[in-house]
């Protein structure tokens, strides 16, 4: 989608009304006076969800809900966030199929069926800057001005939910407590083992590695460890020995190509990684002729990801096209330059 939309009226599908979906109808009514700046009349259709009836805490906006799927004689642009690979599959492949533009938060979707949806991605159709690192934009980034650079390594936090659990934990807080907290704030998956399992960090760290370094890397490929029986006590004394205990990705060369890893590992205190608490979650990567890049920035929950959708709507808006998978592989650095020791494996 290049060509600019101004003067229109655009109607948008929204399907999903958990937080996510609840954050998208606030802002869209919040940001009413800077979408009509861009010239359009937006107007969103009855908002698709499972259960029409059920209350939407924290909703400000006006809503109708219904449990009718939408179809691309509908709408304009179909925003994504209810989840899972299968109905939201289908829903986004209708209206990809259509020609119509998707913004989505979906980052399993595009993780395990990406041969289906690279094609949509390369053509500009799929804006999913929410997918990966919830409000902190780097797949923008990524997929523009960062090509002109040879990545040698790239490294990121990428679940507010680990984060916030080891957080939490070292302060003395148990897991179980901690990961019920992440829960109620909104930033686990449905079911949580998503998120401590390494699933979920995989799932972006596979969309991360298609866009800066092979855009043919399957979801399988990526190795993953998650939090799931760390010690109770094993960030608390980590942090008295002066290092964090973080659940981090990366992307890193090797002879046989790139290697994609999910993994525990210590941080040193003073490293930027290790910076991070709570829900934020933080991407460094080195590279030339750029040098070392970092983003932080909020990671997980219902406002700050709808901030990364409506950007995305209004990048759509102005014609900008969606984010877009390498051309090829890119040549694989002789070293990483960044080592980072993974917590032993515990029983
Ligand atoms: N469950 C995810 C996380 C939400 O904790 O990071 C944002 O993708």
């Amino acid at each position: 989608m290049g060509d600019s939309v101004g003067g229109r009226n655009i109607r948008v599908s929204l399907a999903g009304a958990g937080s996510v979906g609840v954050g998208v109808l606030n802002l869209l009514s919040e940001r009413s006076s800077e979408l009509g700046a861009l010239g359009v009349h937006l107007s969103v259709n009855s908002v698709f969800v499972r259960n029409p009836a059920r209350s939407r805490p924290g909703l400000r906006a006006e809503a109708q809900f219904t449990s009718a799927a939408p179809t691309p004689d509908d709408a304009d642009v179909l925003i994504e966030v209810m989840g899972g690979t299968t109905d939201a599959g289908s829903l986004t492949r209708d209206f990809l199929e259509a020609g119509r533009p998707v913004i989505t938060a979906n980052k399993a979707l595009l993780a395990e069926r990406w041969s289906e949806f690279e094609p949509y991605l390369r053509r500009g159709l799929v804006y999913a800057e929410a997918a990966v690192m919830a409000g902190t934009p780097v797949l923008g980034p990524l997929s523009t001005t960062l090509r002109s650079s040879r990545l040698s390594g790239l490294h990121a936090v990428l679940s507010g939910t680990c984060n916030f659990i080891l957080s939490e934990m070292e302060t003395g807080q148990p897991y179980s407590a901690a990961l019920a907290e992440a829960q109620r704030l909104g930033y686990a998956e449905d079911p949580p083992d998503l998120d401590v399992n390494g699933t979920d960090a995989a799932h972006k760290l596979s969309i991360l590695a298609r866009l800066s370094v092979d855009p043919a890397m399957p979801f399988e490929q990526v190795e993953r460890r998650g939090i799931a029986s760390l010690p109770d006590d094993l960030p608390r004394q980590a942090l008295k020995g002066g290092r964090r205990v973080k659940l981090v990705g990366s992307l890193v060369g090797s002879r046989q190509g790139w290697r994609a890893t999910v993994r525990p590992v210590f941080v040193p205190v003073g490293h930027p990684l290790a910076a991070l608490d709570a829900g934020r979650n933080g991407l460094i990567l080195d590279g030339s002729p750029c040098g070392p890049v970092s983003f932080t920035g909020g990671g997980a929950g219902g406002d700050v990801t709808a901030s990364a959708l409506v950007g995305d709507l209004m990048a759509w808006l102005c014609g900008h096209p969606g984010h877009t998978p390498r051309p090829s592989a890119a040549p694989t650095p002789d070293a990483d330059t960044t080592v980072l020791e993974e917590v032993p494996a515990w029983d």
